[in-house]
């Protein structure tokens, strides 16, 4: 593989069943099989009824991760995504960052679809 950056990486990693999300949360995984250079990469998904959203679990602030514990990624509200570190919120559908230090930001989204029940993961996108 060469060091060449590229526009995304094809992949099809089942994450888990759908029904392992509970409706309204997220929950975080590590997919280390293919990653753009052999890093393993931190990811969540997020569930909205029937839809799933995948993200880099990387806040476009400083770069920390979002959960301060495992799976906890919602606002105490349970209707946008929070940043652990300083409390930026951000919309679950988009991603996009509607209050704190990296307002107007978004998250880098990751490529999941429903399959026969499993979210599965189809792309890395390699741009910020
Ligand atoms: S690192 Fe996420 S708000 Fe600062």
């Amino acid at each position: 593989m060469s060091g060449r950056p590229r526009p995304s990486v094809a992949l099809s990693i089942k994450l888990c069943a759908l029904e392992d999300i509970p409706d309204g949360t997220a929950k975080g995984f590590t997919v280390d099989e293919a990653s753009e250079e052999g890093e393993e990469v931190e990811i969540f998904v997020v569930r909205l009824g029937e839809a799933v959203h995948g993200y880099r679990n990387f806040c476009p602030h400083i770069g920390s991760p979002l959960d301060w514990k495992p799976d906890s990624f919602m606002s105490d509200d349970g209707k946008l995504l929070r940043c652990a570190t300083h409390g930026a919120l951000f919309r679950p559908e988009d991603g996009y960052c509607v209050e704190g230090p990296c307002e107007g930001d978004s998250l880098r989204r990751v490529e999941v679809i429903l399959k026969d029940g499993e979210v599965v993961l189809t792309g890395l996108a390699s741009r910020s």
